[in-house]
Formats: C-alpha cells, sequence, structure tokens
C-alpha cells in the first residue's frame, strides 16, 4: 500500500474520473425547487469577534445596536428579540427537534443567515450606507476560550446581556437563566478539536437518523459543553437564543463546519453528487439523498414572512442567490466534480449488547468488559470473530490512508440514561489501566467527551407520560484509540471481547456541586463501517 501514499489527492480524482462513464447523468443541484426570497449582493465577512481589523470592530458595535432593536419591538413582531429565540424554543424538542440529527447543522446555518438579515435590514433602516456590510461575528473559543470582551469586562454589558425568558416560557420553578460564567470568564470544557477535525466522515448511518462522525462529535461535544458552561439560558435548549451569546457560538460551530469542508470537501455530501452516481463508490445512500432534499424552516424575514431553505442549497455560504457569507480565515469549497469519497459510514459488521448488570448501572463512574455483556449465541460468536479479524485487517489499513480518503473506521454507539441533572460532561475511555476518575484527557484510553444539551420542560414532560426514563445515544470513532492501544503491544492479539468501556460524568455547572454526578449505561454497540 506504500503506493497509495505517493499519490496525492488529486491524482487520484484525475484517474478515477477518467474511467468514468457518467459524466452527464443529472446533478444533484437540479433538485433544488426553491424559489429564492433574498439574493445578496456581495459575499460578507463574518469576523472573529477578537479580531483587531476595523471591519470587525465595526459589526461588533453594529450587532450590540441590531440586537438592542430586536429587543425593543413587541414580541407579536417575528423580527423581535424573543420571536427570534422561539424559533429555537419550537425547534429543539418534540417531533420538530433539529438537534441530535443530521439536519442540525444545516438549520442552524439557515437560522443564522435569516437572524442576520433580519439584523441588517433593521440597522439599514436608519440609513448608514455600511450597515449594509453587516455580518454576524463569531466566538472562536478554540483559540480563545474567555467570554469576548464586548460581552463586559466586570459586568455585563446592557445590550449584550441574556434576558429574563417570558413567564409562558418558565416550567422549571427555580429556572436559573443568568448566566453562570462570569464576565471575560474562560470555558474549560475538553473540546477535543483535532479529533474532530479528523473524523473521516460527515454522517454514520446508526439506525434511522444520520448522525454522528463529525456532525455528531461537534454537536455533542464541545457545542454541548459550551452551552452548558456559559449556564442560565444557554445551558436550557429551549431557552439558549434568549442569549446573544447563543449567536456567536453558533456562527463558530457554523465556521468550523465550512473549515471540516475546505480541507476534505466531498466529505460533506456534496451539491455536486450524481443521483445515479458517476461511479459505483461515490453513489448515495437514500439517506443521504433524503437529507440533501430537506427543507429547513421556521425562519422569517423582517417583514415576518416565513422562509425556508433546502439543505442542497446549504452547503456553500458563497452563494450569493442563497447564502453569501464567509468567514475571514475561510475559502471557497472545491467540489469535485463527481465526489470520490463514499462520504459515509455504513456498517457491515455490528454487535449490540444491553447492559443487564443493575449494580453497575449506578456507579458514579463505571467500566463494563465488553466480554460480560455479549450474548453467547452462536451467530453473535460468529459476528464477533468476523470483527475482530477485520478489526486487525483494519489497523495496517489505516496506518497507510490518507486523511482525506474514507477507510474503514470502528464505532462505538452507547445509550445512556439521561441524567436528572443533564449538566454534566462524560469522558469516554477504552481499556483504562485505572480508575477512570483519575484519568485525563491525554491518556491513550481516552476516546471523548460529550454533554447533554437539554430542555427541563423535556424531561418532565416525558417523565409524566410515561415512567421509563429517557435515553440519549453518542457515537464515537475509536478506531485511532483501538490502534494505539493495541498497535503498541503486538504481542497481543486482538479481541473485542477484552475491550473495556468506561464512563466518567463531570458536573459543568459548579452551582451543583453538591449533587453527585451519575450516568446509567444501558447499552453499547460496535460497528464496522466503511
Ligand atoms: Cu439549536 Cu446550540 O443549539
Amino acid at each position: 500500500m506504500k503506493t497509495k501514499k505517493n499519490l496525492n489527492r488529486r491524482d487520484f480524482i484525475g484517474m478515477t474520473v477518467a474511467g468514468s462513464s457518467a459524466l452527464f447523468a443529472q446533478s444533484c443541484r437540479d433538485w433544488s425547487t426553491e424559489v429564492r426570497t433574498v439574493t445578496q449582493q456581495k459575499v460578507r465577512v463574518r469576523y472573529d469577534i477578537n479580531s483587531t481589523e476595523a471591519a470587525a470592530q465595526r459589526n461588533i458595535e453594529y450587532f450590540k445596536k441590531a440586537v438592542a432593536k430586536m429587543k425593543a419591538l413587541p414580541r407579536s413582531n417575528p423580527a423581535s428579540w424573543i420571536a427570534q429565540a422561539e424559533i429555537h424554543r419550537k425547534y429543539c424538542s418534540g417531533n420538530l427537534n433539529i438537534h441530535r440529527k443530521g439536519l442540525f447543522p444545516p438549520w442552524h446555518r439557515a437560522y443564522l443567515f435569516f437572524f442576520e438579515e433580519i439584523c441588517r435590514q433593521l440597522l439599514m433602516k436608519d440609513k448608514v450606507a455600511d450597515y449594509a456590510d453587516f455580518a454576524l461575528p463569531y466566538w472562536d473559543w478554540t483559540t480563545s476560550p474567555q467570554v469576548p470582551a464586548a460581552f463586559g469586562e466586570t459586568v455585563w454589558d446592557a445590550d449584550l446581556n441574556t434576558i429574563k425568558p417570558p413567564d409562558d416560557w418558565i416550567t422549571a420553578p427555580n429556572i436559573k437563566w443568568e448566566r453562570l460564567i462570569q464576565p471575560k470568564g474562560r470555558i474549560s470544557g475538553d473540546l477535543q478539536l483535532d479529533d474532530i477535525a479528523n473524523t473521516t466522515s460527515f454522517f454514520a448511518i446508526i439506525g434511522s437518523d444520520p448522525i454522528g462522525e463529525f456532525t455528531g462529535r461537534l454537536e455533542t461535544g464541545p457545542h454541548a459543553t459550551i452551552h452548558n458552561e456559559i449556564g442560565g439560558n444557554m445551558s436550557d435548549s429551549a431557552l439558549a437564543a434568549l442569549d446573544p451569546i447563543f449567536w456567536l457560538h453558533h456562527a463558530n460551530i457554523d465556521r468550523l463546519w465550512s473549515k471540516w469542508m475546505e480541507n476534505c470537501p466531498d466529505k460533506t455530501p456534496s451539491p455536486n453528487c450524481q443521483p445515479e452516481g458517476c461511479r459505483d463508490d461515490c453513489k448515495y445512500p437514500p439517506v443521504i439523498t433524503e437529507w440533501l432534499k430537506k427543507t429547513v424552516e421556521g425562519f422569517y424575514d423582517v417583514n415576518g414572512t416565513p422562509i425556508s431553505r433546502q439543505v442542497i442549497n446549504l452547503l456553500d455560504t458563497f452563494n450569493l442567490q442563497y447564502l453569501g457569507y464567509r468567514y475571514n480565515d475561510g475559502k471557497p469549497t472545491q467540489w469535485s466534480e463527481c465526489p470520490v469519497i463514499y462520504p459515509i459510514n455504513v456498517p457491515f459488521y455490528s454487535i449490540k449488547s444491553e447492559v443487564v448488570d443493575e449494580a453497575a448501572k449506578v456507579n458514579e463512574s463505571k467500566t463494563v468488559r465488553v466480554g460480560n455483556f455479549l450474548a453467547s449465541t452462536s451467530e453473535n460468536l460468529k459476528t464477533l470473530e468476523n470483527l475482530n479479524a477485520s478489526i486487525a485487517q483494519m489497523f495496517q489499513l489505516k496506518i497507510d490512508s490518507q486523511s482525506c480518503l474514507s477507510s474503514p473506521s470502528l464505532l462505538l454507539s452507547i445509550k445512556v440514561e439521561k441524567p436528572v441533572n443533564p449538566a454534566i460532561s462524560v469522558r469516554v475511555f477504552l481499556n483504562a489501566p485505572s480508575d477512570p476518575t483519575t484519568l485525563s484527557i491525554d491518556s491513550p484510553s481516552y476516546v471523548a467527551t460529550f454533554s447533554f444539551f437539554e430542555s427541563p420542560k423535556e424531561a418532565h414532560h416525558h417523565d409524566n407520560l410515561n415512567m421509563n426514563s429517557e435515553s440519549r445515544g453518542f457515537i464515537f470513532d475509536i478506531t485511532n484509540t483501538i490502534i494505539k492501544l493495541y498497535n503498541l503491544n503486538d504481542s497481543k492479539p486482538f479481541t473485542l471481547e477484552d475491550v473495556t468501556i468506561s464512563i466518567f460524568p463531570r458536573l459543568i455547572n459548579a452551582d451543583s456541586s453538591d449533587e453527585t454526578e451519575k450516568i446509567k449505561l444501558i447499552s453499547f454497540k460496535f460497528d464496522l463501517a466503511k
């Protein structure tokens, strides 16, 4: 496999496209059926709020102005602060919920875009020429983990402070809507950005919803952790958008999505896809074509007219017809004519087990040995045998592969019970050599950190409906961890049965340090996918 390394990606594309015969097939761009309501004049720039550039500084002032204007509008006006936050409230729970799903990135992209458009239109009523250039600032917590100075040096800035939720939104009696973090306070979560940037696939198809790999890791990792660390409205998924910092946090999430596409564009399902597939290995599974055709909705223009967008038209932020913005550090995405990368992990061997040991379930931090829970049917044993053999082979492949080419991955999905206080962050380790509470994220056993982003209302509502507690699923690519743990010592052959999984919950919000963090593992599943 040495030669593979010496080919660059363009050569590889050239070789394969030349051999293709279906270049004239209809492109997925033809799926677009939408009538555009806004066409931008130029690509506007979203700047880092910490940038010292004049245009960046100006946008912060304009943002403050726009927020103040929106806060002053009556709630009945769709352009008002509360009405805009209500959109998020509506799409964060129940059957409209776009969180923990493949719609998370495109829905929020459209939500921010139409919010930004309202800000701009409200500002432009004051007839200052520069207002037409306004674009949202983003808060790059990857390099500046402190709450930006614009939000207050010692006390919260009056315009950019969060607001008390309307009385009819309050469902928990002692709701803490004010931020828990201090002005200029520091974000301390396990951001794991390198791991997330290195994920090979946008989706992993697990169950009926495409989530996982990149989008799931970003959402349940840094995205949720930062919501919870800010606290107050931000940590409640039904109230989060009442806090102006929400928009800057999400602009950064959106920027990370663009960045990820810049490096390996075909890792995200491409608008250049061809429904029949230009080659056998780039034909999208139905769940992806469905995703590209979907419409995200719930938004308004400044006049209160409802607007929606098709996912296929939300992939390219530079496109003036549909979006027309870029990040100050961003480049246009260079999609290939015919995507060469199978952009999705589809499992070919899966093994799943319920964690039946009741006593083990309530440990504050728990470790399970996989072998203890795999039912010993002959079918399962066969799957295990195949899995072990394929994983051993995969170690070799993975090491040779280039980052933009998809290669087999070993995915771990876990189902845990939603905790009483969801403001916790959970670290996952494999084969922890000691008590996981003593391990750091630098340990070779470390896999990932995930957080919950919930609303207390959701919890009470469901508890009343049935006595069963709610569960939440999370998925991780554990290929590299497994390689690290086993390839280092190749005297010991790999067996999945010997793997142990540890989950270690940590409270994020310091306020409730008197409570004990507990997490219950309900089940785990391994998928070997490519
Ligand atoms: Cu819709 Cu950060 O959430």
